[in-house]
């Protein structure tokens, strides 16, 4: 099936690991359209550019494939960079264009913050993946220091960060971070990523029976 479904949500709720495993199990592309924004922050650093300051249509629009398969996309200044490239429109129009030629040919899973209000409207299926920024906080701290590492204060500036990055996303003019009104709410705090995946999936063949 040719399908376009769109995994929206603030970070480190579970997105991207819901998107690929949904992707993986209906043998569908899948595109994290965080790593587009990423990759331009990126690009515009090693070019000495500012991304807070500077314009990244140009570097948005030479955006190769191969610039998001880098391992180095997930680093603080990057998580900074990419949420400032994000606020800007010519960006954002870039990378539109692209996001929609990846996935109207094959179909894909697509996760993001705009899939189902902007990218995708009329995508076949849409999710609103979240979680409390407390527990958004501890996963994200779990995957750098291992699952039985804990810090009380490291985490709580984690928390912050997060709830910094959130605000930041949902409060931006253009594209900001929001649940689509015919997205199916996801919220994952006391759900691992099998319980989100197998959540997913029965909704999925509830939708579109084979
Ligand atoms: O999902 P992520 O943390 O890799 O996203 C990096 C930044 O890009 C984040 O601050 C929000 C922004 N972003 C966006 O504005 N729209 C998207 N569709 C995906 C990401």
């Amino acid at each position: 099936m040719r399908l376009i479904i769109a995994v929206d949500g603030p970070a480190a709720a579970g997105k991207g690991t819901l998107a690929k495993s949904l992707a993986a199990s209906l043998r569908l592309p899948h595109l994290d359209t965080g790593l587009l924004y990423r990759a331009v922050a990126r690009q515009m650093i090693l070019a000495g550019l500012d991304p807070s300051v500077d314009d990244g249509e140009r570097t948005a629009q030479a955006l190769q494939p191969a610039d998001l398969l880098r391992d180095d996309l997930r680093v603080p200044d990057i998580d900074r960079g990419a949420s400032s490239v994000a606020t800007q429109p010519p960006v954002r129009a870039a990378l539109l264009k692209r996001q929609r030629e990846f996935a109207t040919e094959s179909g894909a899973v697509i996760d993001g913050r705009d899939i189902g209000t902007v990218v995708f409207p009329d995508a076949d299926l849409k999710f609103f993946v979240t979680a409390s920024a407390g527990v958004r906080a501890l996963r994200r701290y779990q995957q750098l220091h291992g699952a039985s590492a804990r810090d009380e204060a490291a985490l709580s500036a984690l928390t912050a960060e997060i709830e910094a990055r959130d605000r930041k996303d949902a409060e931006r003019p253009v594209s900001p971070l929001r649940q689509a009104d015919d997205a199916v709410l996801v919220e994952t705090d006391s759900m691992d990523a099998g319980a989100v995946l197998a959540h997913a999936l029965a909704i999925v063949r509830e939708r579109f029976p084979l």
